[in-house]
């Protein structure tokens, strides 16, 4: 593999790994249930807003559809904590790589959030100061959709390129990453999963006893909302099947496996009996079939739930090699710095027994100048000194305090009265045991 494999910290986890990861699947999908609401409420308000430039009805469920949104978006941002955090600890140098990589746009996540929240609310809030310029009233929904459209955008491009390490090297910024092979079909299949999820939530949603009574329509008929949004419904079904197709085999092939296509072909299929009674209910005449909203959530919860794993389990594989690269280099890492710690800490033990042994620094001050442990240099070598001396350090001592002269090839030795008797003691004490 020709990807960087960073160091890791080695910190132990949380929790154990099995635990997270069950953590992260579960709570990644309540955090998308609610990003897909948000996502589709906001294009549903901004469509029926148009919409309603010719058929005021239409305005009134968007303003009511814009209720939805503010409470929705609020959820999907603390829902969305959870994952987030639990994708920082399982793949910290993975994670963390891809979003310094893609910098300034993941910073820029913060205020394009926030902008687009701003948006929301002045969307909701000032509805009816709005009531005679349309156009801007449309224009801050249309922005508010996009910014909450192109968010998502930012994340998906991160969390791909961090299943591709290999692709680190090359990539230069958010937007060469943004169009790495994989990320656009990706994207498209999410969009579409909003529009379908949203769009089931709302043929609820406008099928409460109350609805009626809060839209206060003047011509529409509920019958008639509520075919609309099982239109997007079996539209972006169809979407959903053609992207995730796409989306499948344009896949990098290291993730996939076995385990992965059978839980793609589970889940799609699972997804598959709503088709049918999607296209009951918005072909049947007079009245809808209840029950069918019930199965086709059901069916979609069920491809969803499968689906998640099933995203799980192309990550881990994609990372595995990865992941054991980078295990292995931070043990590597931990054994050097271990041995070097070893080895810094013999030195100083060494260090200190060298200088604790008595007499030796003041013999290296004084006399080593001239007297080499096994050679005779200026003086005789401490090896001769030994022998003469064996065991009679007096001797020495007083030797050095007034040396005589023995040796006709040599020089004669200065005395050193400026050292004290104990002083003198440890040298020859030291020259003695050497
Ligand atoms: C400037 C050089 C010099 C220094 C410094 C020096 N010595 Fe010497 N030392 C000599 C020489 C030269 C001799 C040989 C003298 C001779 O044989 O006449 C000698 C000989 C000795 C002898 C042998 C005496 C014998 O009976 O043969 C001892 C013991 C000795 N030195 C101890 C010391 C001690 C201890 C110190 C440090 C406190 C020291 N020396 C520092 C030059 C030096």
């Amino acid at each position: 593999m020709n990807a960087p494999i960073p160091r890791d910290i080695p910190l132990p986890l949380p929790a154990p790994e099995g635990l997270l990861e069950i953590l992260l699947i579960v709570s990644f999908l309540v955090h998308i249930v609610f990003v897909h609401l948000m996502l589709g409420g906001s294009m549903f308000s901004l469509v029926c807003q148009i919409k309603g430039l010719k058929t005021p009805d239409y305005e009134k469920l968007a303003y009511r559809i814009m209720q939805t949104v503010t409470v929705n978006k609020s959820l999907a941002v603390v829902m969305g904590v959870a994952p987030l955090l639990i994708i920082n600890t399982l793949y910290a140098p993975q994670f963390y790589a891809s979003s310094a990589l893609i910098g300034d746009m993941w910073m820029a996540v913060i205020p394009m959030v926030t902008l687009a929240f701003l948006l929301a609310y002045v969307h909701k809030f000032w509805w009816n100061h709005f009531i005679n310029i349309p156009e801007l009233h449309i224009g801050i929904a249309a922005l508010e959709t996009a910014l909450f459209l192109f968010i998502p955008l930012i994340f998906m491009t991160n969390v791909n390129l961090m299943l591709f390490p290999e692709y680190w090297p090359q990539v230069k910024g958010f937007f060469s990453a943004m169009l790495l092979p994989n990320v656009l079909q990706r994207y498209l299949h999410f969009i579409s999963a909003a529009v379908l999820f949203s769009s089931l939530f709302f043929v609820w949603w406008s099928g409460r006893k109350t609805f009626l009574q809060e839209v206060q329509f003047s011509k529409l008929r509920v019958i008639d909302v509520r075919r609309f949004f099982y239109a997007f419904a079996f539209g972006a079904t169809i979407v959903q099947i053609l992207t995730g197709l796409v989306v499948f085999v344009t896949l990098p092939a290291q993730g996939m496996s076995w385990r992965f296509t059978l839980l793609l072909m589970l889940g799609g299929s699972s997804a598959l009996p709503a088709i049918w009674w999607m296209w009951q209910n918005l072909t049947s005449p007079g009245h809808l079939i209840d029950d069918n909203l019930k199965r086709i959530i059901a069916c979609f919860a069920c491809a969803a739930i499968i689906m998640g794993i099933a995203r799980h389990d192309y990550r881990e594989n994609a990372l595995a090699d990865h992941k054991t690269a980078i295990a292995e280099k931070t043990a590597n890492y931990m054994a050097a710095v271990k041995e070097a710690g070893e080895h810094a800490q013999l030195d100083a033990k060494d260090q200190e027994s060298k200088i604790s042994a008595p007499g030796e620094s003041a013999f290296n001050q004084n006399c080593a100048a001239c007297h080499h442990a096994t050679l005779p240099t200026v003086g005789p070598a401490l090896q001769e000194i030994k022998e003469i001396y064996a065991g009679d350090s007096a001797g020495i001592v007083a030797w050095t305090k007034a040396p005589g002269k023995k040796r006709p090839d040599s020089m004669q030795m200065p005395g050193f009265v400026q050292l004290s008797d104990d002083e003198l003691t440890a040298i020859s004490q030291y020259i003695l045991s050497h």
